[in-house]
Formats: C-alpha cells, structure tokens, sequence
C-alpha cells in the first residue's frame, strides 16, 4: 500500500468520526443505529485518541454519564427518541434505572482497555480523567462480578445483545420464546433481511426485554430462573483483559486493588471451562443444560488478548487464516450454519480482528497478528468502512461509513501505527 493511499483512508476514517458525532458522543451509524451503543463508543475513543485526545476522553465519559446506581452501562443510551429505531426507549421501559434513557442490558466492557490506551498516549491530559473514570469502570466491571457470573467462573450473557454478537449460533439453541405479540421491525428498512437476524431472532430479543421490563430490570428478581443464560468467550475474555487493565490503572494510581485482583484469578479460573471437551476450543456453554455450543467464532481466539496461550487455538486460528481470504469469520467457514453475510454467523467484523491481533502481538505471535493486521488493511482498502464483510469474497455488509471500523482502521489496522 503506498504511503498516499493510507494517508488518505486515515482522513476518510477521521471524517466518518467526526460525521457520526452527534455532540460529544458518536452513532455507529448513521440511520440503522441512530443512538449511543456501548462497546462502539469505547472503540470510537480509542479511534478518537490518535487525532483529538480531548474528543477520545469524552466519548468514555459520554457513555459512564448513563450508568445505572447498581453499576450498570447499558448497551444503549437513548439521548433522543428517534421513531426510525426499534426497540426504543418505550419498549425497554427502563425510566426508573438510570440517568439517561436506555436499553436494560450491557454489552462487552472493552472500555477499560481503551481507557488504559487513551490514558497512555497523554497521561498530562489524562492522570486526572482518569482519577474520575476509574471508580465508574471499577463499579461496572464489580456488577459482571455480582450479576453475570456463572458456578463455572466465567461470564453469562442474559441476552443475546448483551455478547453483542446478536444472532450468534451460540444461542440457537438457549431459549424457546412465547407470546410476543405484534411488532414492527425497523433494522429491515435500512439494510436488506437477507443480512439481518430472522424474525425468529427477534422475537427471542423481544421475549427477554418483555420479560425484563415485567420485573422492573431488577436484577435480583431476573436472576430467579433466567430462561436464557449462556456462558459467553467474548464477555469472559474481554472482562478478564479489562480486569488486567484495570488492575495495572490501580496500581499506578495508588488505590485499592485487591478486589480486582481477585476478580482476575476467578476469570482465569473459569476460562478452562468453556473448552469443548471434543474440539478442545473456547466455545459458549448453555448454562440452562451445560451443552457446549459446538462453534467455532471468532470469539474463540479472543484467549490471547486475555493473556491466554493456547496451542490448540493457535493451530485452528493457522487454518483460519490458510483458508478464508479476509479471516476471522465469525462463525467457521466450515460449519454448517455459516452464511457469508448474515451478520455474527459468518461475516468478519474488523473490532474482532483488532482485539486478537492485539492479544497475538502482545504475546509474541507476530507472524500472526501481521498476517491479520494486513489482510484487515487490505479487506478496508477494497471494500470500505462497512459495519462487516463476507470473510471469502470481502462484499461489505451493513451498515456504511461505520464509527467502529474507521476506530479500528485509525487505531490499529493502519500502516500509520507502523510495524509490530
Ligand atoms: C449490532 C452489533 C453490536 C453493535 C451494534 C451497534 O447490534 O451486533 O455488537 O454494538 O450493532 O453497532
């Protein structure tokens, strides 16, 4: 790639932030998800950092501004109601919960990561943010601890929302919804419903958020027979590396770090449970029936970025990378369910890539984490700034001119950000 070339993508990406900014927080994109969302906002920071520090600060502290008393930081924050988005604010119900209007589940908390790398870039600008954002991040990462964890160690999900890997196979087969009533979709009014979840993923989706604003999103009364609980790879391992983080943020500032620290030995500890006993993976785990899901996602090689070596994941990650041109899919290739542009059935999401490339790297797999880094290079030089892309042919899915990938393009894919 030559130097113009990149230069260029990294204004075209800068602009995609920039345009997506709705006031000190971004959108994913523009339309199909006109709101704040968690994990997307924390990728947006880390975008943000390598050409406005002060903006990439804000974007973490847009989205803490909506945690909930008990810890919480939901998925979404509803700022503005948008009739053009579905389910809004009015289906969730969640007005007595928190400050700002938003959905009732959280999603994967990269946030602390960011937090640490933003921090790390300018620590004059950032000693003292990061003296306030730390006890929110500390609160959150302690309400995974209290209300996700499963008797195996690891994290469960209690909606397919909250792994923010939506339609996964992984909850195939987890819940059996009933009487959903009548409702009207909007996601299929701005992408094609070939790559969209089915109707019958939505009315699962639905299903829990009824049932949870029946109970008042009170956790202690969800969590009495939960009808969909499902040990998940991308929370465990992302919580158990935002925990390392958050621990080293403790120490460097001087508090407590104790809790922490305990919280990362009991994530280290459950990891091995989500091995399936016959691939010798990292796969999710119905807690209803202990049934390992069989599948083989990208969030299987997220091992690495928690600081995990494995040499079973690396050979399987080395055929991934033989065998799909602009890898990881997010569901094997081989698998009977993956379908190119389904969304987390198949198609590869650059955020993924980013997070196993970084845990490659970080623990010497430099071949690896190369190899990854340059396909990814190339698979957004092609195809553009899609929300995702079909892992054998690089057709771009989605959404366009998406926050998360011109973060990941800024922060990590970039040649800008030079060699491993
Ligand atoms: C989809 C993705 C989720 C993401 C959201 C906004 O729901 O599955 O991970 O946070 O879109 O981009």
């Amino acid at each position: 790639m030559t130097n113009s070339k990149w230069l260029q993508l990294d204004e075209k990406a800068q602009n995609i932030l920039i345009k997506n900014d709705r006031g000190g927080f971004t959108v994913p994109t523009a339309g199909l998800y006109p709101y704040q969302w968690n994990w997307d906002s924390a990728f947006a920071g880390w975008g943000f950092s390598t050409f406005d520090i002060e903006r990439a600060w804000q974007e973490l502290e847009s989205l803490f501004a909506g945690q909930w008393n008990n810890g919480m930081v939901p998925h979404i924050l509803f700022r503005s109601n948008d009739p053009d988005y579905f389910p809004g604010p009015d289906v969730w119900g969640t007005e007595q919960c928190g400050p700002i209007s938003s959905s009732g589940i959280s999603q994967p908390p990269v946030a602390a990561t960011f937090v640490r790398a933003i921090w790390e870039k300018d620590k004059t600008i950032g000693n003292n943010r990061l003296k306030k954002i730390f006890p929110k991040l500390k609160a959150w990462h302690k309400w995974f601890m209290t209300w996700r964890l499963t008797d195996r160690n690891c994290i469960f999900i209690s909606h397919p929302w909250e792994a923010g890997r939506d339609n996964s196979p992984d909850w195939d087969n987890a819940m059996n919804p009933v009487g959903v009533g009548k409702y009207t979709r909007r996601d299929t009014s701005h992408v094609d419903g070939s790559m969209r979840p089915t109707q019958e993923d939505y009315d699962r989706y639905l299903w829990l958020v009824q049932r949870g604003r029946k109970l008042k999103w009170d956790e202690e009364l969800m969590s009495v027979n939960r009808p969909f609980e499902v040990a998940d790879p991308t929370m465990t391992f992302i919580l158990l590396r935002a925990s390392r983080d958050l621990l080293y943020m403790a120490e460097a500032l001087d508090v407590d770090n104790i809790e922490i620290s305990e919280w990362c030995s009991t994530l280290r500890e459950g990891i091995e449970t989500l091995r399936n006993p016959d691939g010798g993976f990292f796969n999710a785990i119905n807690c209803r029936t202990d049934e390992h899901s069989g599948n083989i996602t990208s969030a299987s090689f997220l091992n690495w970025y928690a600081g995990i070596d494995d040499d079973e994941t690396l050979k399987i990650l080395t055929k991934t990378l033989e065998e799909t041109r602009y890898p990881i899919p997010s569901l094997s290739i081989n698998s009977e369910k993956f379908d190119g542009m389904r969304y987390w059935r198949g198609p590869t999401w650059v955020v993924l890539n980013s997070l196993v490339g970084i845990g490659l790297s970080e623990m010497g797999y430099i071949a690896e984490a190369t190899l990854l880094r340059k396909r990814t290079q190339s698979l957004i030089l092609e195809k553009g700034f899609a929300e995702y892309f079909h892992p054998l042919n690089g057709t771009p899915g989605g959404g366009d001119s998406f926050t998360w990938t011109a973060a990941v393009w800024l922060a990590w894919a970039s040649p800008s950000n030079g060699e491993y």
